[in-house]
């Protein structure tokens, strides 16, 4: 089998936490009054914490110098961990954890591709942490997605090559991460969204790895 290894991206894939970066982000832009829509907040999905701030400030024609910015990206991530202090289990995204699963059985690699600098705490408080052979996420890499780095630095932990490896992605961004590093790519979603995956599924239920190595074999 060609598949050695499945990289998953963590917001939106595992777990649904796109609804508290919105709530969270939307309450920083009312202060900074700049209007904010979930439809904008679809153009954030997947970038940086930093990257997303830049995003606002651009939609709001703000200027501000770095101290102003850290103390806002600070504030936004104060709430969004509020929001996310009693997450646990149940917050898991349907079929995610059988998949997993099935993999970990298989002997297929897993590891973690996210942008989020609070991956470790989100996966240790919905118990998956012990799955993952490697966690690269925002603390470890100096290019976000659409950079490939994020998946490139998760195929090298696990001594897999890309070609390897598929990954999971529910953003437009981390696609084209994908795409552009070699990777096989699922995307998690919108079909006519996530256009340049080689498929996309809307999700991990009835989804299975038999149904995967089909698809790729
Ligand atoms: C990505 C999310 O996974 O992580 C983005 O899709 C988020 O919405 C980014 O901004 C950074 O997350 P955090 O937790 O470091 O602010
Ligand atoms: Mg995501």
């Amino acid at each position: 089998m060609s598949i050695k290894a499945c990289i998953f991206d963590m917001d939106g894939v595992i777990v649904d936490s796109a609804k508290y970066h919105f709530i969270a982000w939307q309450e920083l832009a009312a202060e900074i009054g700049v209007s904010f829509t979930e439809e904008d907040n679809e153009q954030l999905k997947g970038l940086s914490r930093v990257d997303s701030l830049e995003r606002i400030l651009k939609m709001g024609d703000l200027y501000l110098d770095n101290d102003t910015k850290l103390a806002l990206m600070d504030k936004k991530n104060e709430s969004y961990l509020k929001y996310i202090e009693s997450m646990n289990e149940s917050e898991i995204l349907p079929g995610v954890a059988q998949f997993i699963n099935e993999l970990e059985a298989a002997g297929i690699k897993i590891a973690l591709g996210s942008s989020s600098k609070n991956a470790t705490v989100i996966l240790e408080r919905i118990n998956l942490l012990s799955k993952f052979g490697a966690v690269i996420d925002g603390n470890k890499v100096t290019f976000s997605k659409p950079d490939p780095e994020v998946f490139l630095r998760g195929a090298e932990a696990l001594q897999v090559e890309a070609h390897e490896c598929v990954v999971f992605e529910d953003a437009t961004a981390g696609v084209k991460a994908a795409i552009d590093g070699g990777f096989k790519c699922v995307g998690i979603g919108d079909e006519k969204v996530l256009n340049q995956a080689h498929f996309v599924i809307p999700g991990f239920e009835n989804f299975s790895l038999k149904n995967l190595i089909e698809r790729f074999n």
